[in-house]
C-alpha cells in the first residue's frame, strides 16, 4: 500500500473513532442530565424536617432598620410546595415598628388583592374593592370581613424573619391555606 493511502486510512480510522466516542457520549451526558434533576427534586423533597423549617423562615430587614411610627414595606421571596415541585414566590409585607415588629400581610382578606399604605391618611388601603384599615391592620370600612392577617416572627442575628403563609379569603376567621 503507498505511503499516502496508508496515512490516509490511518486519519479515516481515527476520524471513526473520534465518531463513536461522540455518540457514547451523547446517552451518558443525557442520563447524567437526568439523574441530577432527580437527584435535586428528591433532595429538596427528602431534606431533613429541621432544614425544611429553617427554610420556611424569611429574612425581612436587620432590626436596626425596622423604627418609627409607621408601616414598613418589604418584599420576601418564599418557597411553596405542592408534591414533588417546589416553587418561589414573591410577596409584600408590612412591618409594624410601633407594635414590636409585627408583621402584617400585605394581601387583602377580602379577594387577596395587595394593600397599599397611605401615610396622608394613615390607613391602609384596597384599591379592588374600597376595604380600608387601621394602622395596626383592624378592618374599619368595606367588604372585608377581618383586618390584615399577621405572620409568625422570629428574631434572628440581629434581622427580623418571617414565615409566610396564606389565609383563606372573604371569612371572619383565620384559616391557614393548606
Ligand atoms: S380584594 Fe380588597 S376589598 Fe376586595
Amino acid at each position: 500500500m503507498p505511503d499516502s493511502d496508508s496515512k490516509r486510512t490511518k486519519r479515516t480510522k481515527k476520524i471513526d473513532k473520534g465518531r463513536r466516542d461522540f455518540l457514547v457520549w451523547i446517552p451518558v451526558g443525557i442520563f447524567a442530565g437526568l439523574a441530577a434533576t432527580v437527584a435535586t427534586a428528591a433532595f429538596r423533597f427528602l431534606r431533613p424536617a429541621k432544614m425544611l423549617q429553617e427554610a420556611e423562615w424569611n429574612n425581612v430587614a436587620p432590626l436596626a432598620e425596622l423604627t418609627g411610627e409607621k408601616p414598613i414595606m418589604r418584599s420576601i421571596v418564599a418557597e411553596h410546595h405542592a408534591g414533588w415541585a417546589s416553587t418561589l414566590e414573591e410577596h409584600f409585607v408590612y412591618v409594624l415598628p410601633h407594635k414590636g415588629n409585627q408583621v402584617l400581610s400585605s394581601m387583602c382578606p377580602h379577594e387577596g388583592c395587595n394593600v397599599a399604605w397611605r401615610a396622608e391618611e394613615s390607613q391602609f388601603f384596597c384599591p379592588c374593592h374600597d376595604s380600608y384599615f387601621a394602622s395596626d391592620g383592624e378592618v374599619l370600612s368595606g367588604p372585608s370581613r377581618r383586618g390584615l392577617d399577621p405572620l409568625p416572627t422570629r428574631e434572628k442575628d440581629g434581622v427580623l424573619q418571617v414565615k409566610y403563609q396564606s389565609y383563606l379569603n372573604n371569612i371572619k376567621e383565620r384559616i391557614v391555606r393548606g
